[in-house]
């Protein structure tokens, strides 16, 4: 599309933004805090969703306290560093306790001490058709990324894991593996739609605070994607539009199920299909996406 985009390299065999690379011994050295909370996910699996959530559980939802700033200034995104917006190692560092991080890093970069500490991490996944979708969508605008291509040509490169922060297959894997050794409550995008006052809950419950009903109701109206939408603190609109131009695609996109259906062909369905099947049948991890 002609804009000047960020470069890619790679880290351990994953790509990543060049300036994550570059710094990539400071974040596998990251120190964590006992009282960290991690929030870690394949990019567009419904991170910022799930910030959104699990900050207003732990300030009992004060959705005031909650529009003190923006999501990229409130949650420090471990690996990430763009040169006009900051590290976030450097905000998890200014940044008093408890803390909220997030990360994309799959399962086996994820910084030791996070693990030592025995932090709680929260891992979301998405069903790979509507990810891919989302993905897409946001290579399109998010000028730290590379241009996707064509969707013809995105769908390969996604199926062959050549985005940032590897493959989906991989990622997913990676974390529902790990999850039983470690303090991981692993959740599904999909659970949250259905029924997003169960999955605050169930969240409320491994963050160790017992809310009340009234606040969980509260807490589930003001995450829902409409209002989140138009909440200037939550939906990325203060990202300058160098680097995310929301008039080629909204950060706030459609937030939906199923949206694959109107990008997917029947030939790329199919294909879609049999390449899960070939990487999929190693784990007990199952996705229901032919809604
Ligand atoms: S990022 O850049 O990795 O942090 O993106 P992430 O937040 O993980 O994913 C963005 C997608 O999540 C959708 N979204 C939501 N869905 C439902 N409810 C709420 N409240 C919500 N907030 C964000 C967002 O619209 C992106 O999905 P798509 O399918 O592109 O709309």
């Amino acid at each position: 599309d002609g804009t000047k985009r960020l470069s890619v390299n790679y880290v351990k065999g994953i790509l990543q933004p060049t300036d994550t690379c570059d710094i990539w011994d400071k974040i596998w050295n990251f120190q964590a805090k006992p009282d960290d909370l991690l929030i870690s996910t394949y990019p567009k699996a419904g991170t910022t969703w799930t910030q959104e959530i699990v900050e207003l559980i732990q300030n009992e939802g004060d959705v005031e306290k909650s529009k003190r700033a923006p999501t990229h200034q409130r949650f420090p995104f471990l690996e990430m560093k763009i040169p006009s917006l900051g590290s976030g190692l450097e905000q998890a560092h200014a940044m008093p306790s408890p803390r909220i991080l997030k990360t994309h890093l799959p399962f086996h970069l994820l910084p030791p001490s996070l693990l030592e500490k025995n932090c709680k991490i929260i891992y979301v996944a998405r069903n790979p058709k509507d990810n891919m979708v989302s993905y897409y969508h946001f290579q399109r605008m998010n000028k730290a990324l590379p241009a996707p291509g064509t969707w013809e040509e995105y769908f390969e490169t996604f199926l062959a894991g050549k985005v940032c922060w590897g493959s989906w297959h991989e990622h997913v894997k990676g974390w529902w593996e790990a999850k039983d050794k470690h303090r991981i409550l692993y959740l599904f995008y999909e659970d949250m739609k259905k029924n997003p006052k169960h999955e605050i809950q169930k969240l409320a419950e491994f963050i160790g605070k017992k809310l009340d009903d009234k606040v969980l109701d509260k807490i589930v109206h003001y995450t829902s994607f409409d209002v989140m939408k138009q909440n200037p603190m939550a939906n990325y609109s203060s990202i300058p539009a160098e680097i995310m131009d929301h008039s080629i695609s909204p950060f706030m996109r459609k937030g939906a199920v199923g949206d694959w259906k109107k990008h997917f062909t029947v030939a790329q369905n199919e294909r879609f299909d049999e390449d899960y099947k070939k990487k999929m049948t190693d784990t007990r991890l199952t996705f229901h996406f032919q809604f």
